[in-house]
């Protein structure tokens, strides 16, 4: 994997960071003093919260059950927190700026490392106490800033289209489309047979919020454009991400993305999907179980999973996923530490894979043959996480994605042209990110 390098660092804090933590490498000139200074931040036993948005795949409280039955003066409570990244983000920042104990381990979006580890907000993580050394490269760059770790990655995430396979076979649609062109022809054929008629063509998830960021990234890297490139330098003013950006624009003018998905975030789009009523949805991993639950979803075994379809050839996903990091607020972190290891083992990560059908971070985990004959789809979902686009990597990551959301949401609403609405995105991350 290569490393991004980071771009947006405030230079005197991102000094303080390199000067207050350290790692167990012996290779920031005063090894031995960074090793205990770091390994002492990991001291105190007793109960600890791990702060998580909704569980929305079901299987977290099993896991911390499983962890408290051993550990009788080591409990884990669950802080449930809202479904939205962006506001899962403010709680933990809220918390964090007022140095409150009261959140332990914070489940971290992937994109928030950055911000959090150069605000001083996470306690550093001697590398040889967390060996990551079998997890996704792609998936463990996120969980490390300048080198260090911060974090031990929970999920990995790869966007994947879910596709109604019989809906394609019942309208002689062979192969599952693999451009832009090829969906919305195929959403033509379906939609004019009996079974396919009235059924909406395309969701994702375009609410304003840090979801339409993956979209919007995945439809501009698809096209061959970025919204920043290898060094982190805002790149979005250009005919290729406006390409990509049109493919969302016209969709929801022609009506092929429905109307009411503009309203969507991953559960919308989820129970419309298993409703019956959608034909191809750009989702994440966690809905194969969930539209495969009998009871409550419409559409067990009628679906099967693509890679993302791009302009002229496959596209490629934006990078997801969830990383475990300790407060630098909290108390109690070595029972944390020894939580982390345990959730996020081999063992656990198989289990929460057959539960959820969550990406798991542990590459083996893809190639076992028992469960890619459960799960069909994880060659492709290893292939969308190695591929997958990084989204910026900043330190103002919040103003970044604000600024995303609010120019693409105007463009894809139809309130903006789309060349305006991405010149002036592109203005706005100029002034966030200096090189
Ligand atoms: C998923 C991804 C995460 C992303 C979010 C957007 O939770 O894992 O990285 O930011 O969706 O809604």
């Amino acid at each position: 994997m290569r490393f991004t390098p980071i771009v947006g660092v405030v230079v005197g804090l991102a000094l303080t960071v390199s000067a207050c933590g350290g790692d167990d490498g012996g290779d920031d000139g005063g090894g031995g003093t960074a090793k205990q200074s770091t390994e002492a931040q990991l001291s105190g036993r007793g109960p600890i919260t791990f702060v998580s948005g909704k569980d929305t795949s079901g299987n977290r409280q099993k896991q911390v059950d499983a962890w408290n039955k051993d550990h009788p003066n080591e409990q884990a409570r669950i802080i449930e927190l809202p479904e939205s990244a962006d506001q899962q983000r403010e709680q933990m920042i809220q918390n964090a700026q007022t140095k409150s104990d009261a959140y332990t381990i914070l489940n971290m979006d992937v994109v928030w490392t950055a911000e959090f580890a150069a605000n001083r907000w996470l306690t550093d993580l001697p590398k040889s106490q967390f060996d990551v050394s079998a997890m996704l490269p792609p998936t463990v760059a996120t969980a490390q800033y300048r080198d260090r770790l911060y974090a031990v990655p929970l999920n990995a995430d790869g966007g994947l289209l879910y596709y109604r396979k019989d809906l394609l076979d019942a309208a002689g649609v062979k192969e599952a489309p693999k451009t832009w062109d090829e969906v919305w022809a195929a959403c033509d054929k379906v939609t004019k047979t009996s079974e396919g008629k009235g059924v909406s063509c395309y969701a994702g998830q375009f609410d304003k919020y840090e979801g339409l960021t993956v979209n919007v990234s995945e439809v501009i890297n698809g096209a061959g454009g970025s919204v920043v490139d290898a060094s982190g330098k805002p790149t979005v003013n250009t005919p290729e991400a406006k390409k990509g950006l049109d493919v969302l624009v016209q969709a929801v003018k022609d009506g092929r993305i429905p109307k009411q998905a503009i309203t969507f975030k991953e559960e919308e789009g989820r129970r419309y999907f298993e409703s019956g009523k959608l034909l191809f949805h750009r989702q994440w991993p966690y809905q194969y179980a969930l539209a495969n639950k009998k009871g409550t979803s419409k559409v067990v075994d009628k679906f099967a999973v693509a890679p993302l379809p791009g302009v002229s050839g496959p596209g490629a996903s934006t990078l997801g996923g969830h990383n475990l990091a300790i407060s630098a607020f909290a108390k109690n972190k070595a029972t944390a530490a020894d939580f982390i290891k345990f959730i996020t083992s081999e063992e656990s990560q198989r289990a929460d894979l057959l539960a959820t059908s969550q990406a798991p971070p542990n590459a083996a985990l893809y190639d076992d043959p028992e469960l890619v004959k459960k799960f069909p789809y994880l060659p492709t979902l290893k292939a969308s996480i190695l591929g997958a686009k990084p989204r910026p990597i900043v330190v103002k990551y919040g103003d970044v994605t604000t600024a995303i959301q609010e120019e693409t949401y105007n463009a894809i609403t139809g309130k903006t042209p789309s060349d305006q609405a991405l010149s002036s995105l592109q203005t706005k991350l100029g002034q966030l990110i200096q090189p």
